[in-house]
C-alpha cells in the first residue's frame, strides 16, 4: 500500500511538504511518550527540534532567549554591524529567565509626555545621560505617572523616585519570582556589571507561570547559559565578525547563503573550522545531494536545507532554481545521514503537519521564519491593518532588507544592481512562542504517535527501511485535506 520514500522521490518531480501524504502506520504507544529530543548540528544537542531563523524581523534577543528557554534555538541575524550582532548574542547569553523586556531610559532633563513612553513596561529608568549604560539616578513609576497628569511639563528629575532595590542579572527565574513575592513588590530590575540590565513584573511571573509545561529541558551550553547561534556572511569581512561572535560567546555559526555550494562558502568553513577547531559550523543552503557533499567535504558540522520555499521567498521566480522542500529534505538528508551530518529544514513550514513532514523525511530539525514571525518575541512593533494586529516580516532577499546589507545572502555585489530575490509583508500577531511552540510540539508528537515513530531516530529509522509509506495527493485531495464546504468556521487550534 501506498509508495516507499525511494520509489517516491525518485520520478522526477519537485514535491513540496502539502504534495505528500504519510499513510497511518500502528499505534503501540501513548503520546507522550514521544521523545522529539535531537540534534543542531554534530555536537550540539536541543530537546525541541525548532530553530529561528536568522531573519531582522524574527531573531534577536528575545527570540533567542525564549527558543532556548523551550529546548530550541535561535539565531541572531546579521543585518547589521558586527558589534551590534555580537552585542545581541551576549545580551541574549546573559540571561538566565526565559525573556527578554524593553527597558526605557530617559535623561533628568527630559519629559514624558504620553503613557506610550513607557512601552508597556512598569517604569522608565532615569540614567545621567538618557543610556543604558551611564549611572542611574532613579526611576519614574508608570502607576504613579498616570496619577499625576500634570507632571507632562516637568522634568523626570523633578519627580523621579530614588529606587536602590535591584537583583544581580544571575538570578534565574524562580530566585526572581520568590524575591518579588518575598518584597512584595511589583517589579525588580535586574543588574549587571553597574547597568540596568532587565526588569522582570508581577506580570511577567504570572505569565511564564501559565505557559504550558512541556517538561523539555531549555538548551544550556556550558556555565548554564542558554544556546544561541548566528549568522554570517562569506565575505572576508564576515572573519571579523566572526571573531566578534565567539568573543560575545556564540555557540554555533550559521553560514547564511540562499546557494551554499560556491567557493566562496567553501572556503569559508575551511578558514572557520582552522580558526576556531571547536566552533560548530552549518553550511547551506543546499538542496541537491551534490551539493551537499560538496559542504560535507568542506567539513561543516550541519547542512541547511531550503531554496525558494520561504513564505516570502521569490528565488525560484526571479531565478529559476531552487527545489519542492519536501524532495529537498528526503535528498540532502540522505546523503548527509551517511556523514552523521544533521540536515536542518528551512522555510516552507506553515503547521506542525509541515514540521512532522520534515522531520520524518529526514530532518533533525526545522528553521522557521513566518512561523515566528509576528509573536511577541519576534522584532518590531504591532501595527494595525484592516483591523488586524500584525508585525511586519520581510524577506532576507526584499530590496527593503537588502539596503540594510543583507545582500550578501545572494552574493549581491553592493556597488552593482540589487534584485529582490523576496517580499516585504506582515503576519498576524501570534503572541508568545512560549505558548504556542509547546502545542506545536504535542501535535508533532501526535502526529508521530499516528507514524508509530517514537522518536526521530525511529522515524528516520522507518522511512529508510520503506515501512512508512507515502503518496502524493492530487489537487483535489489536498482541497479535502484542508478545511472545506463550510460556509464559515473559527479556527483555534489550542
Ligand atoms: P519561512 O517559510 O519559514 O522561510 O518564512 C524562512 C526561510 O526563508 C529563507 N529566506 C529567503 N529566501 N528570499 C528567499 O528566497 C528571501 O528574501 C528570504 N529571506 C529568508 C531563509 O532560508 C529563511 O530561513
Amino acid at each position: 500500500d501506498g509508495f516507499p520514500a525511494t520509489k517516491l522521490f525518485n520520478q522526477g518531480f519537485s514535491y513540496t511538504y502539502d504534495d505528500v501524504i504519510f499513510l497511518p502506520h500502528y499505534i503501540d504507544f501513548p503520546t507522550d511518550s514521544v521523545q522529539l529530543a535531537t540534534k543542531l548540528t554534530r555536537n550540539l544537542n536541543l530537546s525541541i527540534p525548532c530553530v529561528a531563523s536568522p531573519m531582522d524581523t524574527v531573531t534577536e534577543a528575545s527570540m533567542a532567549v525564549s527558543m532556548a528557554s523551550l529546548g530550541g534555538i535561535g539565531i541572531v541575524h546579521s543585518n547589521n554591524s558586527a558589534v551590534e550582532q555580537a552585542s545581541v548574542v551576549e545580551f541574549a547569553k546573559a540571561h538566565r529567565i526565559p525573556f527578554v523586556n524593553d527597558c526605557v531610559f530617559v535623561s533628568p532633563n527630559d519629559h514624558i509626555q504620553s503613557v506610550e513612553e513607557f512601552c508597556e513596561s512598569p517604569c522608565v529608568f532615569v540614567t545621567e545621560t538618557g543610556n543604558r549604560s551611564s549611572k542611574v539616578l532613579g526611576v519614574v513609576n508608570k502607576f504613579d505617572w498616570e496619577k499625576c497628569g500634570d507632571r507632562r511639563n516637568a522634568r523626570v528629575s523633578d519627580y523621579m523616585v530614588e529606587s536602590v532595590v535591584n537583583v544581580p542579572s544571575t538570578y534565574n527565574f524562580d530566585d526572581v519570582a520568590g524575591y518579588l513575592a518575598a518584597k512584595n513588590l511589583d517589579y525588580v530590575p535586574l543588574v549587571r556589571n553597574g547597568e540596568v540590565f532587565d526588569i522582570v513584573s508581577v506580570g511577567d511571573v504570572e505569565r511564564v507561570r501559565g505557559f504550558p509545561k512541556t517538561g523539555a529541558l531549555p538548551s544550556l551550553g556550558k556555565n548554564g547559559e542558554f544556546l544561541v547561534g548566528a549568522s554570517i556572511g562569506t565575505r572576508e569581512s564576515d572573519k571579523e565578525r566572526l571573531e566578534h561572535l565567539v568573543k560575545a560567546g556564540a555557540d554555533v555559526i550559521v553560514l547564511d547563503s540562499s546557494q551554499g555550494n560556491s567557493i566562496y562558502q567553501i572556503e569559508m568553513i575551511k578558514y572557520v573550522k582552522r580558526t576556531y577547531p571547536e566552533l560548530d559550523l552549518i553550511g547551506g543552503n543546499v538542496v541537491t545531494m551534490a551539493q551537499a557533499q560538496n559542504l560535507i567535504q568542506a567539513g561543516v558540522d550541519a547542512l541547511r536545507v531550503g531554496m525558494g520555499s520561504g513564505s516570502i521567498c521569490t528565488t525560484q521566480e526571479v531565478c529559476a532554481v531552487g527545489r519542492g522542500q519536501a524532495t529537498a529534505v528526503y535528498k540532502v538528508a540522505s546523503i548527509a545521514e551517511q556523514s552523521g551530518i544533521p540536515v536542518i529544514a528551512d522555510g516552507g513550514i506553515s503547521n506542525s503537519g509541515h514540521i512532522v513532514k520534515a522531520l520524518t523525511l529526514g530532518a533533525s530539525t526545522v528553521m522557521m521564519g513566518s512561523f515566528l514571525a509576528g509573536s511577541r518575541e519576534a522584532p518590531g512593533t504591532y501595527e494595525y491593518k484592516n483591523g488586524h494586529r500584525v508585525k511586519k516580516y520581510r524577506g532576507m532577499g526584499s530590496l527593503e532588507a537588502m539596503t540594510k546589507g543583507s545582500d550578501a545572502r545572494y552574493l549581491g555585489d553592493t556597488n552593482k544592481l540589487k534584485i529582490a530575490q523576496g517580499v516585504v509583508g506582515a503576519v498576524a500577531d501570534k503572541g508568545s512562542v512560549s505558548r504556542f511552540i509547546p502545542y506545536t510540539m504535542h501535535a508533532v508528537k501526535q502526529g508521530f504517535q499516528d507514524l508509530g515513530a517514537s522518536s526521530l531516530e525511529s522515524a528516520h529509522k522507518l522511512l529508510r527501511s520503506g515501512v512508512l509509506r507515502l503518496e502524493v495527493r492530487t489537487g483535489a485531495a489536498q482541497t479535502e485535506g484542508g478545511i472545506h464546504g463550510l460556509v464559515s468556521y473559527e479556527k483555534k487550534s489550542f
